[in-house]
C-alpha cells in the first residue's frame, strides 16, 4: 500500500478551474441529457485519496466514493499505473481472442473465492443477468427467489429479482417467474421448491441503507438450495472487495454460495462487472449462451488486478474492520443519530427526524463532505478503505457540526 502522507493522499496539486460555471453545466443538461439523475450542485474535476476538488478549487472530504466505486481512493497511482500501461499497449480486441489480463483476473477472483470459474460482465446489473441465465440454464427453467429490500441492478432481470414498488411499477410487465420474501430464514425456506432455479440475495443489502443480513438467513438460503438443487447467488457488486473488512462478504459468515457477482469497485473506477462460479456450476454456459462486447477488456482487467493486489491485504482489512468498529460507535453518540448498522466501512444512520437528504446537501456546501443519502431518513457511508484513523475523525467532527446545527 502507499504510505500515508503521499502527495496522492495529502492531495497536493490542486484542480485547475473549468471554464463552464455550474449554471452553464445545469442549462446543458436540461437540454441535452435525458432527465434520469438527481444531481447535487457540484462538479468534481479532481480526486486523489479521500479527497476531492470541485471546479473552484474547493476541498472535500468523499464518504460516498461514486457509491462504492472508489474503494482505493481517487486515482491509485497502482490503478493509474496499470491502466496506462495497458492502453498504451492494447485497448480493445474483444472476445474471440485470448487476453492475458482477463485471464489473469479471472484466475484471482475465483482463486480467492469459489474456486470455480469467471464470466466478465461491464456492470453489476450485468454480472447479476449473467448469474441469473446460468442459474436457469443449469435448472432448465425454474424461478428466481429474491428478498425485500434487495438490490441487483436496472436491466430487466436484476430488476426483476429487485422487489421495489418505485423501480418496477413503470417499467411492468416483468421478467415472470420472479417471487421475492422477506429477508428470514422461515420465508426464504418456505418459498424454495424444487421448481426454484436460484435463491439470490446480497449479505449486506446496501442500496435500502446497509443491512446485514444474519447467518441463519444466509444458511436457511444454501439449505433451501441445497434441499432443491438451486444456486444461491451471493450479489457482492456492493458488499464485496473488502468493503466489509474481509475480502468477500460471505467469508464472514461461512456460507458459501454457488455464484457470486462483483462489480463497483473491481475496476477502480472503470466499468466492470464479474460472475464468479463454484466448482459445480462452472461448465454451465457453453459458447454463444451469453456474452459482451466490452466484458473483460484488457484495459478494465488491468485495473482490476491492481486492486486486488492492494485490496487482499490482510493489514488493508484489519483495518478496515478497526475503523468501521471505531466509525459506529462514534456516530451512534452523534446528536439526533437512531440507530446505526453496518459492517466494516459500509455503515448506514438513522436520523431520528429525518432530513438525510437535505443533511447530504449540507454537508457538501458547509462541511465539504460527500455523503449518500439512501431514504428520507438514512444516511449511507461508503468512504474509501484506505482512510486512515484522522480522516475518519475529520469525517466525525464534519458530521457532528452539521448534525448540531
Ligand atoms: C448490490 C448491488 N447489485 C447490483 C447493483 C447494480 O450495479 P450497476 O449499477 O453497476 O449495474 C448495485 C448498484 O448499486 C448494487 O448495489
Amino acid at each position: 500500500m502507499r504510505p500515508h502522507g503521499s502527495s496522492w493522499h495529502s492531495g497536493a496539486n490542486p484542480a485547475e478551474p473549468r471554464g463552464r460555471s455550474l449554471t452553464d453545466l445545469q442549462a446543458l443538461e436540461r437540454d441535452h441529457l435525458v432527465p434520469a439523475y438527481a444531481r447535487l450542485p457540484v462538479e468534481f474535476v479532481r480526486g486523489a485519496g479521500a479527497l476531492l476538488w470541485d471546479a473552484e478549487g474547493n476541498e472535500y472530504l468523499d464518504f460516498q466514493t461514486g457509491l462504492a466505486v472508489n474503494s482505493l481512493g481517487h486515482c491509485h497511482p497502482a490503478v493509474v499505473e496499470a491502466i496506462r500501461e495497458q492502453a498504451e499497449r492494447l485497448i480493445h480486441v474483444g472476445n474471440l481472442f485470448y487476453s492475458e489480463p482477463s485471464l489473469a483476473l479471472a484466475k484471482r477472483l475465483a482463486e480467492s473465492s469459489l474456486g470455480g470459474k469467471v464470466h466478465f460482465a461491464n456492470s453489476g446489473t450485468e454480472a447479476n443477468e449473467a448469474a441469473l441465465k446460468l442459474a436457469r440454464k443449469a435448472k432448465q427453467q425454474g424461478t428466481i427467489v429474491s428478498v425485500h429490500r434487495g438490490f441487483h441492478g436496472r436491466t430487466y432481470g436484476s430488476l426483476s429479482a429487485t422487489p421495489q414498488e418505485s423501480k418496477q411499477a413503470p417499467f411492468a410487465p416483468l421478467v415472470p417467474g420472479f417471487v421475492s420474501v422477506d429477508p428470514t430464514a422461515d420465508a426464504i425456506a418456505g418459498a424454495v421448491d424444487d421448481r426454484t432455479a436460484a435463491v439470490i440475495l446480497e449479505p449486506v443489502q446496501g442500496e435500502s441503507g446497509v443491512y446485514v443480513l444474519g447467518d441463519d438467513v444466509l444458511r436457511a438460503a444454501r439449505e433451501a438450495c441445497d434441499a432443491h438443487g438451486a444456486a444461491l447467488i451471493f450479489d457482492e457488486v456492493q458488499c464485496g472487495l473488502g468493503r466489509t473488512g474481509t475480502l468477500w462478504a460471505y467469508q464472514r459468515s461461512g456460507v458459501v454460495p454457488d455464484l457470486m457477482t462483483v462489480a463497483k469497485a473491481l475496476g477502480g473506477g472503470l466499468p466492470i462487472g464479474a460472475l464468479v462460479t463454484g466448482e459445480r456450476m462452472a461448465d454451465v454456459f457453453a459458447a454463444g449462451d451469453h456474452g459482451s462486447t466490452f466484458a473483460g477488456g484488457p484495459v478494465q482487467c488491468a485495473a482490476g488486478l491492481a486492486v486486488l493486489d492492494v485490496v487482499d491485504d490482510e493489514t488493508l482489512l484489519a483495518r478496515v474492520r478497526e475503523l468501521g468498529e471505531h466509525l459506529r460507535h462514534a456516530v451512534a453518540e452523534l446528536p439526533g443519530v437512531g440507530e446505526v448498522r453496518g459492517r466494516g466501512l459500509m455503515i448506514a444512520f438513522e436520523l431520528v427526524d429525518g432530513g438525510a437528504p437535505e443533511l447530504v446537501t449540507r454537508g457538501l456546501a458547509e462541511e465539504r463532505i460527500v455523503l449518500n443519502a439512501t431514504g428520507p431518513t438514512t444516511v449511507r457511508l461508503l468512504p474509501p478503505l484506505v482512510i486512515d484513523r484522522a480522516q475518519a475523525d475529520d469525517a466525525l467532527q464534519r458530521l457532528g457540526r452539521l448534525l448540531e446545527a
